[in-house]
């Protein structure tokens, strides 16, 4: 239930909103769970942290320090990284997705432990606004984490693949690059459409000095995006159909 003084969500907000509502349906009893990181991540925490005041049985582990702070704070049970470990649902949003739900993510910097935990888990469910989709990925600028020593060479490397890379400055104080939760930079780079995903994403992964890119390839198994109102599911390569056809994950 909303607050009663609570602001009045954006209709790219409510979008978020269903598919995480959606994404909360079908979390189960005994579940260990990867948290995303964003604002659509945000709402799927929020949501499931109500369902976990109600009895939920989850756990969960966050892909970043804000996504942890919130998890907390909504009272949802918190792992620690240890080995063994491994997920049974991943939920996260993306910068960009396309039918193959192939995935550029990192716009909020967590793209290292967002990685981590999604190649851990079962199944990585995406959820998204309509503005997600995409027929070819490359709008979004491909984010990159990236030791800070390594900078110049990386931002040369980059630069001979055909991409214009920039080092992400904090909003507030354009002098001031942004760090990630490892102390690493974050560098965004367009390369226009990108023709093939995995071919950049295995140049990307020669380069020294780039501890992780933001191309999710292969790891997404289904997405929840909302067109015309409705959310609908989309799988790779198949078209969609609305949520509310699946009573369980899709
Ligand atoms: C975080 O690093 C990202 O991968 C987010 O999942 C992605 O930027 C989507 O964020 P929003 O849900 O805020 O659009």
């Amino acid at each position: 239930m909303t607050a009663p003084n609570a602001p009045a969500l954006s209709p790219q907000e409510q979008e978020k909103a269903q598919a995480a509502a959606a994404a909360v349906g079908w979390v189960r009893d005994g579940m260990v769970l990867g948290l995303g990181t964003g604002t659509t991540s945000a709402h799927f925490i929020t949501q499931l942290g109500e369902r976990v005041r109600q009895g939920l049985k989850v756990q969960g582990l966050a892909t970043s320090v804000a996504s942890e702070a919130l998890a907390r704070q909504v009272g949802i049970p918190l792992l620690e990284p240890r080995r063994g470990l491994t997920f049974d649902l991943a939920v996260d949003g993306a910068d960009e997705l396309d039918p193959e739900l192939r995935l550029i993510k990192g716009g909020g910097g967590a793209l290292l432990r967002e990685k981590v935990l999604e190649t851990a888990s079962r199944y990585l469910l995406v959820i998204a606004d309509s503005s997600k989709l995409v027929p070819r990925l490359g709008r979004f600028p491909l984010p990159l984490e990236v030791v800070p020593f390594a900078l110049p060479w990386v931002l040369d490397a980059v630069e001979k693949l055909g991409g214009a890379p920039a080092l992400r400055m904090a909003k507030d104080d354009p002098s001031a690059p942004v760090y990630s939760d490892q102390k690493n930079l974050l560098v965004d780079c367009h390369f226009g459409q990108i023709a093939d995903a995995e071919r950049l994403a295995a140049q990307l992964k020669t380069i020294p000095g780039i501890v992780e890119h933001g191309l999710f390839l292969g790891l997404a198994q289904a997405a929840v995006i909302i067109q015309d109102g409705q959310a609908q599911v989309l799988r790779p390569g198949q078209s969609a159909r609305p949520a509310t056809e699946f009573a369980e994950l899709p």
